[in-house]
């Protein structure tokens, strides 16, 4: 018998005991009030009598795009109930299901396959687009979500890794790289070939910095890509604005040059280096 139980207790986790009570049979999710307190029952993601080997989440009611109230099919159907519309997200949270919609420039490619052809990067069995019976070109939210280990049930219901991470990620900037910091991304995308610079000619510059001097250590994946989606840019840019800000001319963006070609350019400004623009 696998212990749910345990996952509970770990540091990051679905609050299903932190907040008791607040399941209602009859409410309908996401929450219109934003004073309604957040909360995840067992039963607000599981139905225990209609649930299915083909179909895990029947029975669990989910409201889509024009308030359509059906049957969740799919694993983000049913993280959307509570992590999309609601009006009572926590302020750093974003709305998953505008992160991961199939009409942005870019996104991981959960909802269906992504759209760009020349990740370089990926390992095995991963690919761009679905040729052969193998391999792998869609992903779900629990391939980066759930425990930290591979002997625990499936599921996202805790991790001993922030947000819930099946590895360690860590966002923060000014920090040496090593397998372990980046190790989410490691799993999928391939570490020699990112620090190789075979996509982002100054992809290593960035994440392993200048050497070990204060303030000359790289920084996280995160100041450049959003883990999700983005709306505005290809390759998952989003810059993290606690790290990076306007550039002397007032300007920040990412701006692609052609088409699979390896180059664009930045204006930007970050630790104090502007760019304006900075070219690759
Ligand atoms: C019934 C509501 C509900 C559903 C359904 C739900 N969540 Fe959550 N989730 C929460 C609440 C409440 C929190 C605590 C933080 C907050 O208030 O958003 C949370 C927190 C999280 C966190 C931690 C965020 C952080 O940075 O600490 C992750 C990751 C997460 N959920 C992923 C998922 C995934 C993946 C699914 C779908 C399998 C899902 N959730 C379904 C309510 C829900
Ligand atoms: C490729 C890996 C990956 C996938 C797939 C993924 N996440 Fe995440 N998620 C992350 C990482 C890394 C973070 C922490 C950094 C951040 O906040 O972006 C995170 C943070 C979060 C958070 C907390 C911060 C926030 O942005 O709101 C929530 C909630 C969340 N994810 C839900 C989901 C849901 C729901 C899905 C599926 C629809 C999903 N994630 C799919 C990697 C992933
Ligand atoms: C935020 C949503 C969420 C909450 C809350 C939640 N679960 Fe889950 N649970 C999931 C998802 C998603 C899966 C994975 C389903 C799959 O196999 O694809 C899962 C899987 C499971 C499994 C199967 C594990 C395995 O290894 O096959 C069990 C048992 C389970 N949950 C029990 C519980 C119990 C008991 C609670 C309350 C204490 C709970 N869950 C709370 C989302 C949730
Ligand atoms: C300073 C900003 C920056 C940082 C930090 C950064 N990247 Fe990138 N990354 C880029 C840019 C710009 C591109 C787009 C290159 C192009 O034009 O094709 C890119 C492209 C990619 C791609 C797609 C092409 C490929 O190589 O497969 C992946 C995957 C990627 N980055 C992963 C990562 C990971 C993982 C990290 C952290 C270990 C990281 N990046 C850190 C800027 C950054
Ligand atoms: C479970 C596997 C998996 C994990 C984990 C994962 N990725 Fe990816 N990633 C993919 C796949 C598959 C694609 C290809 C999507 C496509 O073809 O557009 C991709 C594409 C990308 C791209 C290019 C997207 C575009 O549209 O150009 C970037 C950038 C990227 N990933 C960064 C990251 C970063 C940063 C992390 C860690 C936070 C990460 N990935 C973790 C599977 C993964």
């Amino acid at each position: 018998m696998k212990n749910i139980e345990a996952e509970f207790k770990k540091t990051y986790r679905h609050p299903v005991f932190d907040v008791r009570g607040v399941h209602r049979a009859d409410e309908v999710l996401p929450e219109t009030d934003s004073q309604q307190p957040r909360h995840a029952d067992c039963v607000d993601c599981h139905n225990p009598h209609q649930l299915t080997y083909s179909n895990k989440f029947a029975g669990i009611k989910v409201r889509r795009v024009g308030n359509v109230v059906s049957s969740a099919t799919k694993e983000y159907d049913l993280c959307f109930k509570c992590h999309a519309e609601s009006a009572n997200l926590p302020g750093r949270f974003a709305n998953k299901r505008s992160e991961f919609a199939l009409t942005n420039p870019s996104f991981h490619p959960v909802e269906g396959e992504g759209k760009n052809t020349a990740v370089v990067s990926l390992l095995k069995p991963y690919k761009e687009k679905k040729v052969n019976a193998s391999d792998v070109s869609t992903i779900s939210c629990d391939d980066c979500h759930g425990s930290e280990s591979a002997s625990s049930p499936r599921g996202p219901h805790g991790s001993m890794n922030e947000h819930i991470l099946v590895d360690n990620f860590s966002t923060r900037d000014n920090q040496p790289e090593s397998p372990f910091a980046y190790a989410l991304c490691y799993r999928c995308h391939n570490r020699d070939s990112i620090l190789g610079n075979e996509s982002f000619k100054f992809h290593s510059l960035h994440i392993q910095g200048t050497g070990g001097t204060a303030g000359a250590n790289g920084t996280s994946c995160y100041t450049c890509h959003d883990s999700h989606g983005s709306v505005d840019n290809k390759y998952l840019i989003k810059f993290n604005q606690t790290v990076v800000f306007p550039n002397s001319a007032g300007m920040l963006k990412f701006v692609e040059k052609g088409i699979a070609t390896f180059h664009g350019e930045c204006y930007l400004s970050c630790h104090g280096v502007d760019h304006n623009p900075k070219s690759y």
